[in-house]
């Protein structure tokens, strides 16, 4: 068992790296823990992510609002958000090989996991947020923080957005960006990481509402998953488990090749954030009801999905080895809307001019609106391993009929089937296999 979950974990580490979708941070330098860069391929993955959660939960809604606000802020909102005083990992140290572990994660009646020692040191809080300084002179009332979470900027602008939009309620803000963390123990890939991505949703209810809403998001958190073919699994956050501002929270696992973990998060922050943040700001952050004349200040529901975590997810839920005609080709089985590529384009021959500028001609045609790649290096049958192993979802073939009759040839990935094509006919057939 653990040998499979290795090699598929190293599978999807190397192809990354081959192919262009995930290259480890600073690498020429040796490499710096927790830090993972997107290459050409990986980034296009990232963004068709994050535009299909945009638009799902943004531009298909009437009662969300986006946002994107600044990573570094004013200090005191991270001593009125609670992670100053509260957001720390608790720290174990091995005394004889000075190995660093989260004291939740490993069982210390084992010993130590690198060196089987029984030599531990006192639990220990770990603060996790970044500090960084403001302004030129390094003294500490310069000193913040990088956010830990995106959800603060979003408490932060609640006033703003209801001053210009006049929402009623509910309605929600959402962000996507970068947070930060100083993990103790960074791994398995993109699973955890110190610097990574979240697509976050604050939705402002009515209190009484809050438990009508938080199965509404439920359902919606289901959905998602399904809208990306990933198979999530509900559990239920017992209350000491929770995060310090939460009164209920359910975390959607998903089974990675090393256990099962939290993929995204789903907690009812109550009024906590707005509350805290009224009394370290001085301003009434409230929501003002025209027709009862009530002052309300709203509770929060927050939806949490790691955009990083849904991009390793995805890796290993589409990666196959499986028998062709050739041998053994790697597949990944990505969905078309979301793979890099929705096609790619070759001349049957390299050396015919004739079929490079029909092929090129049809590449340049689909470029402007589709996501196509050109590839006319080796034989067909590499160029389709090639786009096999990257997701390219659909292969179009330029020959001598093309010349004829301007029909291609398009196969399947997944089937490996081809049919033609009449090239007029090209981007409406992708558009509506993405669709
Ligand atoms: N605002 C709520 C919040 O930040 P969280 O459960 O701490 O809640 C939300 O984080 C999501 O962010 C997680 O469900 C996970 O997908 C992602 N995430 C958290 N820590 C991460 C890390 N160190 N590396 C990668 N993703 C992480």
């Amino acid at each position: 068992m653990k040998a499979k979950t290795e090699n598929l974990m190293q599978a999807i580490i190397s192809l990354s790296k081959q192919r262009g979708f995930m290259y480890p941070g600073s690498e020429i330098y040796g490499g710096i823990s927790g830090m993972w860069d997107y290459g050409p391929l990986g980034l296009r993955l990232k963004q068709n992510v994050e535009k299909l959660w945009w638009r799902m939960f943004v531009e298909n809604r009437e009662d969300m609002y986006g946002l994107d606000s600044s990573v570094i802020t004013h200090p005191d909102v991270w001593k009125a958000s609670g992670h100053v005083a509260s957001f720390a990992d608790p720290l174990i140290d091995c005394k004889k090989c000075q190995s660093r572990f989260r004291a939740d994660q490993i069982d210390v009646s084992l010993g130590c996991p690198d060196c089987s020692s029984h030599d531990f040191s006192e639990v220990r809080p770990f603060h996790m947020m970044f500090k960084t300084f403001v302004g030129a002179v390094e003294d500490s009332a310069a000193e913040t923080y990088l956010r830990p979470e995106t959800a603060q900027g979003i408490f932060l602008n609640f006033k703003n957005v209801i001053d210009s939009f006049h929402p009623a309620l509910p309605f929600g803000i959402a962000q996507i960006g970068k947070a930060f963390r100083n993990e103790i123990t960074p791994g398995n890939m993109l699973f955890r990481l110190r610097e990574f991505s979240q697509m976050e949703i604050e939705y402002f209810v009515r209190p009484h509402d809050w438990e009508k809403y938080f199965e509404a998001w439920r359902t919606n958190i289901n959905a998602w998953g399904e809208a990306l073919g990933l198979r999530l699994q509900e559990i239920e956050v017992p209350a000491p488990e929770r995060a310090f501002y939460s009164k209920r929270t359910i975390d959607f696992n998903f089974s990675y090749p090393f256990g099962q973990d939290e993929l995204y998060g789903l907690a009812y922050r109550g009024d906590y954030d707005l509350q805290n943040h009224t009394k370290f700001s001085g301003k009434d952050l409230y929501y003002f009801d025209e027709a009862t004349k009530e002052r309300i200040v709203p509770h929060v529901i927050e939806p949490t999905f790691g955009v990083d975590r849904t991009i390793l997810a995805l890796l290993l839920s589409a990666y196959a080895t499986e028998p062709d005609k050739e041998g053994t080709r790697t597949v990944l089985k990505l969905k078309p809307n979301l793979a890099p590529y929705t096609a790619a384009v070759f001349p049957l021959l390299s050396n015919k001019p004739e079929l490079v500028l029909r092929a090129r001609e049809i590449y340049q045609g689909l470029k402007s609106s589709l996501a196509v790649a050109w590839d006319d290096i080796g034989n067909i049958g590499k160029r389709y391993r090639r786009q096999d192993e990257i997701g390219t979802p659909y292969a179009i073939t330029v020959d001598f009929e093309t010349l004829e009759d301007g029909s291609v040839t398009v196969r399947d990935r997944d089937s490996m089937q081809q049919e033609r094509v009449n090239e007029t006919e090209l981007a409406e057939y992708l558009r509506t296999k993405i669709a």
